[in-house]
């Protein structure tokens, strides 16, 4: 499922389009170092670290279901599977079995967020590219909480694509119709 341009980038790829020649399909020039955003606090002391040693695997959780461009977060019902027999005696356990029960889901801050314009499919990616999470959302395993560690951004993206000789067209990530 392509997502609808934003004006900004529709002028720019309209441009582009005006003189065909001259529209790169090389990465851009590297914008300023890439920094590393800020720990996001979460409604919930959620450990990556702590999950993934008890040996549940990356997708256990994010199931990359199809059409496969989301990888998803997972539902409180898959976490109470233990939980309901686990630190039940914790807050923020009660807390994880309230929103259960009312379904009122717990509101995780989004970490990563590409912008509305821009097509991106976890399936293509790491089933099909076979690209690991870590490559892009870097060493998740080994963090109590998360925070960007990797750019998403237009350069780090296209930058990948020239390396694995994937298209660099700028309809494949932007839809021109
Ligand atoms: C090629 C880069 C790339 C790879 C590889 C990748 N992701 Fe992502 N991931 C992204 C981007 C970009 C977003 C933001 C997507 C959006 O907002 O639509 C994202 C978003 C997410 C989200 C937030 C929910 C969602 O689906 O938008 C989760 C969870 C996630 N990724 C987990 C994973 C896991 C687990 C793996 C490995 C199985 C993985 N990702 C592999 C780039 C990647
Ligand atoms: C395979 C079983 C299992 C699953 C599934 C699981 N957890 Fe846990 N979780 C544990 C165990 C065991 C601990 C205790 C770890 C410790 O104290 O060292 C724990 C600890 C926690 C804690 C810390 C509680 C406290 O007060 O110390 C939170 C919060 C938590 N889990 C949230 C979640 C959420 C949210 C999910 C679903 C996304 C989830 N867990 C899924 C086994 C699980
Ligand atoms: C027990 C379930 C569970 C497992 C296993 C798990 N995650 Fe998560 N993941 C979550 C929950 C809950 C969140 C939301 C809270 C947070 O950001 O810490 C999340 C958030 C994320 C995000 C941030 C999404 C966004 O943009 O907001 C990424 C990236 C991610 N996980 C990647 C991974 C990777 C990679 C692995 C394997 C190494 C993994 N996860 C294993 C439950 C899990
Ligand atoms: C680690 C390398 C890598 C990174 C980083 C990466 N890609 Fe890709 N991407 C690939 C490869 C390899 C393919 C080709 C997959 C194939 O055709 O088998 C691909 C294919 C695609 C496709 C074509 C999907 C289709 O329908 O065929 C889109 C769209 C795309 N990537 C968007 C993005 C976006 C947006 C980002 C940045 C958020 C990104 N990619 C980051 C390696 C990467
Ligand atoms: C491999 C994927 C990919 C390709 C190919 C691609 N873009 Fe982008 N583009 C992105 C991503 C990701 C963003 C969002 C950047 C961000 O969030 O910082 C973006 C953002 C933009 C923006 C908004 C301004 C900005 O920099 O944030 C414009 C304009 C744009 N792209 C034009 C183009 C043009 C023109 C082409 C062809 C030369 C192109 N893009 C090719 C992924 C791509």
């Amino acid at each position: 499922m392509k997502r609808k341009l934003g004006w900004v980038v529709a002028a720019a790829l309209a441009l582009g389009g005006l003189v065909p020649g001259q529209v790169s399909r090389k990465a851009p020039d590297p914008p300023p170092e890439f920094k590393p955003g800020e720990p996001v606090e979460q409604p919930l002391p959620f450990s990556h670290k702590k999950h993934v040693g008890f040996g549940l695997k990356c997708l256990d959780c994010h199931v990359i279901e199809d059409p496969g461009d989301f990888a998803g977060l997972p539902s409180e019902a898959k976490c109470m599977a233990c939980h309901a027999a686990v630190k039940t005696e914790s807050p923020h356990i009660a807390k994880l079995a309230e929103a259960e029960k009312t379904s009122a889901p717990i509101e995780w801050k989004r970490v990563y967020r590409m912008k509305e314009f821009v097509y991106f499919s976890h399936e293509v990616h790491h089933r099909e590219a076979g690209v690991d999470c870590a490559v892009c959302h870097g060493e998740v395993a080994a963090r109590d909480v998360l925070f960007q560690e990797r750019s998403v951004g237009m350069y780090a993206c296209m930058k990948c694509h020239e390396q694995h000789k994937a298209p660099n067209d700028c309809e494949v990530c932007h839809d021109t119709h």
